[in-house]
């Protein structure tokens, strides 16, 4: 299948999953992100990864949609003028700005706690033990241990960084083995945690083995990576039409960012590399994927 039609299927089912209950503002409210047109990324790459591994579409269906709705709960706290305070968000106004923050803030706790019920409830026929698996891996990367970590290392590196300090091209050797760890730590867990559960939830459907599990996760680490790179790129040199939010502004909150460390030619450069680790990743371990590679593609052509 190509990305589109997997775009489609994701699209139709997250609508069927999105109801409109009592109280019906929260419900609203969480639908207006999750079907805003994203990219549908991580659930592509978990039907993907299920299919590497033999499963059924429909078997996978739910975990991808689930996966989706974390990361929109992602996005609308992203977004929370306590956080990178944004108006737009998919080419359309923020959760906060259309329902007003107490209830963006609620609609994000209650995605959170949604997604794995869709999948509690969906999946029954995968068996206990993938359904106790699933829910290992989506806390994980839901949680302290995973992309709020980043998150919350995200807004902490705002405080030690000021604009002014930022990458200049003739004082590349100003910032420390520490800050690059710390960039290497917020990128693995605001982006590449998400990935990796994607990738891993398919993989567990799909019965994958160790090794093979194993081989998704480093591909998932760097291909998150590298995608936020893109997305730091993307922020200094792409359009609000091309992107559907507002750009420009990392630099101007004093993030920590691949662009802001490093600067632009760096980060297309290793960039560049991070995709072709990726490719030999997918290459030695018998993962043939068109899918992948396309997606691969989009992010290094960014
Ligand atoms: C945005 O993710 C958040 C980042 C990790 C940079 P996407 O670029 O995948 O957002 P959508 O889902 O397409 O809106
Ligand atoms: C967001 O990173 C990552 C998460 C939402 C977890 P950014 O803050 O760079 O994403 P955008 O640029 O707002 O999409
Ligand atoms: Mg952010
Ligand atoms: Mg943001
Ligand atoms: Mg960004």
């Amino acid at each position: 299948m190509k990305i589109e039609e997997l775009t489609e299927i994701v699209n139709q089912k997250l609508d069927e999953y999105m109801g409109i209950f009592y109280p019906q503002k929260i419900f609203k409210s969480m639908k207006y992100t999750v079907l805003l047109p994203g990219k549908r990324l991580r659930p592509i790459m978990c039907l993907e990864s299920a299919r590497l591994f033999g499963a059924e579409i429909q078997d996978a269906l739910p975990a991808a949609c689930a996966i989706e709705m974390l990361h929109a709960q992602t996005l609308i706290h992203d977004d929370l003028p306590c956080m990178d305070n944004d108006d737009y968000r998919r080419g359309k106004l923020t959760n906060h700005k259309v329902f007003g923050e107490a209830i963006a803030v609620l609609a994000g706790d209650a995605l959170l706690t949604f997604a794995p019920q869709i999948i509690l409830k969906h999946s029954q026929n995968l068996g206990a033990e993938k359904l106790v698996k699933l829910m290992d891996e989506y806390f994980q990367a839901a949680g302290a241990f995973g992309v709020i970590a980043g998150q919350v290392m995200d807004i902490e590196a705002e405080k030690l960084y000021t604009p002014y300090q930022m990458y200049d091209a003739d004082e590349t050797e100003k910032y420390t083995d520490e800050d690059k760890e710390l960039l290497h730590f917020i990128h693995l867990h605001k982006t590449s945690d998400l990935f990796k559960l994607a990738l891993r939830s398919g993989a567990i459907i799909g019965n994958a083995d160790d090794e093979k599990l194993n081989a998704l996760t480093e591909f998932g680490e760097k291909m998150g990576i590298a995608f936020q790179i893109a997305d730091d790129i993307l922020d200094e040199t792409s359009t609000f039409e091309q992107m559907g939010k507002t750009l420009g502004k990392d630099k101007a909150a004093g993030k920590l960012t691949y662009v802001t460390l490093y600067g632009l030619d760096k980060a297309k450069e290793d960039l560049n590399a991070l995709i072709g680790e990726c490719f030999k990743i997918l290459d030695e371990n018998g993962l043939k994927s068109e899918i992948f590679e396309t997606i691969l593609n989009k992010i290094k052509n960014c």
